[in-house]
């Protein structure tokens, strides 16, 4: 259950087992460093990535941040061998309380197309869908990636 989950910020020790927790939840695009994403997430005070430990495993992880007006979170997972126990329902709330705690009042995020079980539980936590449409350019002038 949830209560087993022990959450925290990120230490330089646990990278490597973060970015393969990633990759298990098939969360790393060939376009995105994940290594470089947790640099930059650590390198100023609005952004950070939390880690959810059951025992000694990190099953658990999200990078939260927000840009001065709305929080949003990234890479939001849950080790396949330990999903359905509430672990990223546990999680996301740490998430939420990191931003509540900064004055931030709404939390968003994008959730590829074709995602179609997360949906389920992010409803199940209480989010609901917005239509907007999302833009996106890279600043180094690269072709957008899908
Ligand atoms: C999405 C993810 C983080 C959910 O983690 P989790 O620990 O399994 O989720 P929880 O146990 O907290 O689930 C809470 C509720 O959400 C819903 N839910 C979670 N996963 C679901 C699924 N695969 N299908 C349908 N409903 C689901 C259920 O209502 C569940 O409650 P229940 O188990 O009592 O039925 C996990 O499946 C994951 O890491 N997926 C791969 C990575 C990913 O897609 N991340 C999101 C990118 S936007």
């Amino acid at each position: 259950m949830s209560a087993a989950l022990q959450i925290a910020p990120l230490a330089d020790a646990d990278i490597p087992a973060v970015i393969a927790l990633w990759r298990r939840c098939g969360l790393v695009r060939p376009w995105n460093d994940p290594e470089a994403d947790i640099a930059l997430a650590r390198q100023n005070a609005n952004a950070d990535v939390l880690l959810g430990r059951a025992g000694d495993v990190i099953a658990a992880s999200v990078l939260v941040g927000h840009d001065g007006h709305r929080g949003w979170v990234y890479y939001v997972s849950v080790d396949p061998d330990h999903q359905r126990q509430n672990f990223g329902g546990a999680i996301m709330t740490a998430a939420e309380d990191w931003l509540r705690a900064r004055g931030i009042e709404k939390l968003q995020l994008m959730v590829r197309g074709d995602n179609t079980q997360v949906q389920a539980f992010y409803e199940s936590i209480g989010f609901g869908e917005q239509k907007r449409i999302v833009y996106a350019k890279w600043l180094d002038g690269r072709e957008l990636t899908p």
